[in-house]
């Protein structure tokens, strides 16, 4: 009987520890420990055992049950846990989850390109306000009284008082223009100066149209400034901006604050210069106004009258944002849509 014991003890236990799977585990219990085992047939015939066996037979049949329950217990937790490990097994070589943080918004970020590109090339960074006077926002650039630029630029008009002073009124700006003569009467030339900003413009909006956007300038004044200056440094400009090779070409234009006047152009990002649908084959895209300053400019800050030379250039931020980054659609930078942000 004694040996019997052994055996089925034995026996169970490599059973028990050789399994892995807990369905295994516990067919292996009902083979040794339930009702109808041997195991249970033996504690069970006990009884009929004489006193002398029982007292041998007895605590070792009960010592083997134990031994047995204890051996499928700690397989039962060995599987668990191995099963646990699998279920929470990482996949290092996923990609994480990314923590949504703000977005630069695109003109945000197309401003820092041009800031950098230009302090890069010794310009500094100036500033005015948005809500400006009509003195310097026209009278100070040579807009004339009644001149049609006033008019051209739908101008939002805060104050206008009949028979005022000229130049008394005040407007939200409609060009960073105004910067131009506010700075030259604080600093003496030389200096080259970018001014990035807001301006205002009373139109009716439209896929190329806003009524608030962002312009920026440039002015460069000294003794010997020349429109071959601008030339370059504006090939030099959008070829960094675009990181690509750009040419610039000047169509005359007329612009009050500058003499000569010009609209330049750069060669088409898209095709370089080839002819796409983008530049409507031209090879060209329009960008914005330049000039020579205009003499009465110099003479509104106050500076001698031919001793300096500058040019001044200004266009639309936004304008620069839709070609770099393909946007199509000049209302969306103002939309608050942040499926446009997200994706800066
Ligand atoms: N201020 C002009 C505009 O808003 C652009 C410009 C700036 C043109 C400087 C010439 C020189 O249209």
């Amino acid at each position: 009987m004694l040996d019997k014991i052994k055996k089925i003890k034995k026996q169970a236990l490599a059973e028990i520890l050789q399994t892995d799977s807990i369905a295994h585990l516990e067919e292996l219990r009902v083979a040794y420990l339930g009702k109808k085992s041997e195991f249970n047939l033996i504690l069970k015939g006990l009884k009929d055992l004489s006193a002398e066996n029982k007292k041998t037979v007895g605590p070792k049949a009960n010592q083997a049950k134990k031994e047995i329950q204890i051996t499928l217990e700690n397989k039962l937790s060995d599987l668990e846990d191995l099963q646990n490990v699998e279920k929470e097994w990482i996949d290092v070589t996923l990609p994480g989850k990314t923590n949504k943080i703000g977005h630069l918004h695109p003109l945000t970020i197309v401003q820092q390109d041009i800031e950098d590109i230009f302090t890069a090339m010794g310009f500094e960074i100036a500033d005015g306000p948005e809500v400006e006077s009509e003195f310097y926002n026209f009278d100070a650039v040579n807009v004339p009284e009644d001149h049609p630029g006033r008019d051209m630029q739908d101008t939002f008009w805060i104050s206008k008082e009949e028979g005022r002073e000229k130049g008394s009124g005040t407007v939200m700006r409609t060009q960073t223009s105004s910067v131009q003569v506010r700075y030259m009467e604080k600093h003496k030339p030389p200096f080259r100066i970018i001014v990035p900003g807001r301006v205002f413009r009373q139109e009716a909006t439209d896929a190329t149209h806003e009524h608030t956007f962002h312009q920026f300038e440039a002015l460069v004044v000294g003794k010997k400034v020349s429109v071959a200056n601008f030339l370059h440094i504006a090939e030099i400009f959008f070829s960094r901006f675009f990181n690509q090779k750009i040419n610039v070409r000047v169509r005359p234009s007329f612009f009050p604050f500058v003499e000569p006047g010009f609209e330049f152009d750069i060669s088409c990002t898209n095709c370089e210069g080839k002819g796409c649908s983008a530049c409507k084959n031209t090879g060209w895209l329009e960008v914005g106004g330049a000039g020579m300053v205009h003499q009465n400019v110099f003479k509104a800050a106050g500076y001698p009258k031919g001793e300096y030379q500058g040019f001044a250039w200004g266009f639309g931020l936004e304008r620069l944002a839709m070609m770099k980054y393909k946007i199509n659609d000049i209302r969306l930078f103002h939309s608050g849509d942040i499926r446009l942000t997200r994706q800066f």
